[in-house]
């Protein structure tokens, strides 16, 4: 996600901008920005790439002085990495200068409105759109101004703003984007979270919720969204620099891990419009939609892992005959497609040699391609015929949770609009799943919480040999990434079965105090999956369930029973696969393994 820095104090503001988004840089990014008031007027340096761009760009911030400034690193969202989509984003007398963290869902009604009455975007971000309200807003009283832009914008957002006909205040507002303030002997801060500030000061104000801070070189006022003045304290941050990175988590899997209930609502919300999924990236007709011959997902990895739950998903609920396959076989063994066929291609990094490989043979054939990729302006996007985006922000750990996530949410939007596009489901049923799907935030949130309790269960298999994971349909799905979770982050050998196919060999694996984890979410199958259950207990094997609230029944076969809050049986993987992400943590930290860098692997697996 994006990174944000405000200064205004004594001191030259723009190497302290730049040294604050250095501290910043971990947080990934493909551009930089800063603005300051040089005395006259706004100064503004952008540039994609590298903050090291920006700071020869602004000899290290020598050729802009003044005192009172706003830095960005933008991750990108909407609108490929460029100069012109850097931010900070201004209005067209850059009289107003934006630095924005978050996504605001409704800028494009605000931009056609604003374009309606003459004025001109420059860019393709969305924090364009409130640089140019504010403009629109603004009557010479900047707190005003910011209320009413803040009460017309929807979505998620932290930001830090300039007027330049009020060189002596740094404003910043913040809506479900972090963002905290401090005061220091040489002036006061704002920034995205608190590595950027520490070295200045460890008592910072968390700005909550719709509040909007004002910042002078003498201190910090803080006001509501009826313009009073609120009284805060302030927290002493004992954390050393590397944990502040991790935002006071141990590790980035962690941090990203309790990122998803934001990650989830972010990608999905901007897509769901009074009940209705409207995909505006999307650029297909419904025709074409309803000409879909056979969808074809491909993908490496956990990426792959989603298609596997979302081939259950687009047959059933969209009724698309779904062929899933690692990218790695589908780009060597000359598939078999189809004018009228689409090729799903799933990637977070957008990088994956093999997916990219997949994707380009596809079009070699002719063949529609679209890609759900959480990079924007990567390789796969750039070439893709459509890209739908997921908004999880950048993923630092190697083993991925919230882009996980944020991908399974853009497969049942799309098989929803699918399924709508063919008829396949009536009006009541989308705001039925629509209805469960915004509920999953809170759920997983809720999830999340238990893990003290599933901490304390994986402590007593740091030792383990060899771990299996079962389910049927979707639940098989669920075990593939439960297992891939636990082997590559603590090295304990694990495989994911159809519970269904244990008795064709693996069975003979199964020993005393072998732990098998059991997922039964899908209630047509529970029976099925309970059976199985039986098998491996009688073999000796210890039996962790997951399975739906009001099965109680399950703890009559299984040892340990999680359950997962009820939703829709299309979704119950995006609440199953949080205790089998908590296990896989904790299996490894208590191993003492590196969690956030595997041995062996990468990030992005950019070769063969
Ligand atoms: C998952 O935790 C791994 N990091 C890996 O399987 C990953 O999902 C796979 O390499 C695909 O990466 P991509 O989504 O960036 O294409």
């Amino acid at each position: 996600m994006c990174g944000i820095v405000g200064y205004i104090g004594d001191d030259q503001a723009a190497p302290i901008l730049l040294d604050g988004l250095e501290k910043l840089e971990y947080r990934g990014y493909d551009s930089a920005g800063i603005a300051v008031f040089d005395g006259k007027q706004i100064e503004i340096k952008k540039a994609k790439g590298r903050l090291k761009v920006l700071e020869e760009l602004t000899h290290d911030g020598a050729n802009m002085p003044g005192v009172v400034g706003i830095g960005h690193t933008r991750w990108a969202t909407h609108g490929e990495p460029s100069d012109i989509n850097a931010h900070p984003q201004y209005n067209k007398d850059k009289t107003i200068a934006v630095v924005h963290n978050g996504i605001i869902e409704n800028y494009q009604k605000i931009k056609d409105k604003l374009t309606a009455k003459g004025y001109k975007f420059i860019s393709e971000t969305d924090t364009e759109s409130v640089a140019q309200l504010l403009d629109y807003y603004y009557e010479g009283n900047p707190l005003e101004a910011i209320i009413k832009v803040m009460q017309r914008i929807e979505g998620s957002y932290s930001l830090g703003i300039l007027f330049a006909d009020h060189p002596d205040k740094v404003y910043a507002a913040r809506k479900d984007s972090p963002l905290v303030a401090g005061i220091a002997d040489d002036g006061s801060y704002i920034a995205s979270d608190v590595t950027a500030i520490l070295k200045h000061t460890r008592d910072v104000y968390y700005i909550d919720n719709q509040e909007i801070a004002c910042l002078t070189k003498e201190g910090i006022t803080f006001f509501n969204m009826d313009g009073e003045p609120v009284q805060k304290e302030s927290k002493h941050i004992d954390w050393d620099a590397n944990a502040a990175e991790k935002g006071g988590y141990e590790h980035f899997m962690l941090k990203e891990m309790y990122e998803q209930p934001k990650t989830v609502r972010d990608t999905m919300s901007p897509r769901i419009r009074k009940g209705h999924v409207v995909i505006d990236d999307l650029k297909m007709s419904d025709d074409d939609i309803r000409n879909i011959g056979r969808l074809h997902i491909v993908a490496c990895g956990s990426a792959y892992h989603t298609g596997v739950t979302a081939k259950y998903v687009y047959e059933e609920m969209a009724r698309i005959p779904t062929d899933v396959d690692v990218a790695s076989e589908f780009r060597y063994r000359d598939p078999i497609l189809d004018k009228n066929d689409l090729v799903l291609i799933i990637s977070q990094s957008g990088e994956t040699a093999d997916t990219l490989a997949a994707l380009r043979l596809a079009k070699e054939k002719g063949i529609r391609t679209l890609a759900i990729v959480n990079v924007v302006g990567s390789s796969i996007a750039r070439e893709a015929d459509e890209v739908m985006y997921t908004w999880a922000g950048p993923e630092i750990a190697v083993a991925t949770t919230k882009a996980y996530s944020a991908q399974l949410i853009c497969h049942y939007l799309l098989a929803i609009r699918f399924a709508r596009a063919r008829g396949e489901i009536t009006d009541e049923q989308e705001q039925a799943y629509v209805a469960d799907l915004e509920k999953l935030p809170d759920q997983i949130d809720m999830l999340l919480n238990n893990k003290k309790k599933i901490q304390k269960f994986a402590n007593r298999y740091i030792g383990a040999k060899d771990i299996f994971f079962i389910g049927r349909g979707i639940d098989y799905a669920i075990s593939m990434e439960g297992s891939l979770k636990l082997k590559e982050i603590s090295y304990i050998h694990s495989e994911a079965y159809p519970a269904g196919e244990l008795k064709h060999g693996t069975i003979s694996l199964i020993e005393d105090g072998t732990l098998v984890a059991a997922i039964a979410t899908q209630k047509k199958l529970y029976p099925k999956t309970v059976s199985n259950i039986v098998e491996v207990k009688t073999r000796g094997a210890f039996v962790l369930a997951v399975t739906n609230e009001g099965d109680t029944d399950m703890e009559e076969h299984a040892d340990y029973v999680i359950y997962i809050p009820q939703t829709n049986q299309y979704f119950t993987n995006s609440l199953a696969i949080i205790p089998l992400q908590l296990f896989a943590y904790y299996v490894a930290v208590g191993k003492g393994c590196d969690v956030d860098k595997p041995r062996n692997l990468a990030k992005s697996v950019t070769v063969e």
